[in-house]
């Protein structure tokens, strides 16, 4: 047991507990019956949810790293993205296995037809190359091109909290209806987004630095002895 936890962090398991767990309840849902009176809908709005929120999570590594050095943020960012891309990709299964029943020329026509299914279906197909390429290898592979690639993520978030506001019934203007939760997470994909900024990220590190020189300041300091 010590050995475990001497080879993984607390965040390492923290990350893959919540990857895991939720896919576990959401089966133990599935058979169990537990599900609301569409389940089906149930298990899209489900696997789309921690979709978002795990690609929300692996947005936040680097800011947050960059505001408080927490530096073990950029080695998670990829466990957590391949989360995201595998509740992703039983999100679309599902929309295409159990919900249209492998009807292609329904599924075309639903896609043509709704908009924030179109907006889905292209942050998906960006998603794929991320994911096939968040390894290592693909890394060395492609060089320079490599962190070009994976800035798609800048243009896939926004996307996708477009996805999930789009489909919802609301009132944007008056802030009624369900539109609350897909604004809070369109939010949080803003401010990480701005916190990427070269002078923000710029501002963020000196006042890292002001507080990192405050705190300093304020430990007792070792007394030196006169003699
Ligand atoms: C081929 C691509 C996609 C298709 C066809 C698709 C389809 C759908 C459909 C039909 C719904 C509405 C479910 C309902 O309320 O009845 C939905 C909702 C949603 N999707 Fe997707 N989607 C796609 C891609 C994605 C991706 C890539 C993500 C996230 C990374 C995502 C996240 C969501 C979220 C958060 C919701 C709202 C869940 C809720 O209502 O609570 N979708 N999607």
């Amino acid at each position: 047991m010590k050995s475990f936890f001497k080879r993984y962090t607390p965040l390492q398991i923290a990350i893959h507990i919540y990857g895991w767990s939720a896919l576990v309840l959401l089966l133990i849902d599935f058979f169990t019956g537990n599900l609301t009176a569409n389940p089906i809908q149930a298990l899209e709005q489900r696997t789309g949810r921690h979709a978002i929120t795990l690609l929300v999570l692996s947005l936040a590594c680097t800011p947050l790293n960059n505001l408080f050095g927490w530096r073990e943020l950029i080695k998670r960012r990829r466990a957590l993205g391949l989360y995201a891309f595998l509740y992703a990709t039983i999100h679309v299964l599902i929309f295409i296995d159990l919900d249209y029943g492998l009807a292609w020329s329904l599924i075309v026509q639903t896609i043509i037809e709704k908009p924030y299914i179109v907006v889905g279906v292209l942050s998906f197909l960006m998603l794929v190359p991320l994911a096939f390429t968040s390894f290592d290898i693909w890394k060395k592979r492609l060089g320079k091109n490599w962190k070009r690639l994976h800035q798609l993520i800048y243009l896939i978030a926004p996307l996708v909290a477009l996805h999930y506001a789009w489909g919802k019934k609301g009132d944007f203007f008056r802030l009624q209806g369900e539109i609350i939760r897909p604004l809070i997470y369109a939010s949080i994909i803003i401010i990480f987004l701005i916190m990427r900024l070269p002078q923000v990220k710029k501002a963020l590190a000196s006042a890292r630095d002001r507080i990192v020189v405050l705190f300093r300041k304020r430990e007792p300091q070792p007394k030196v002895d006169a003699a």
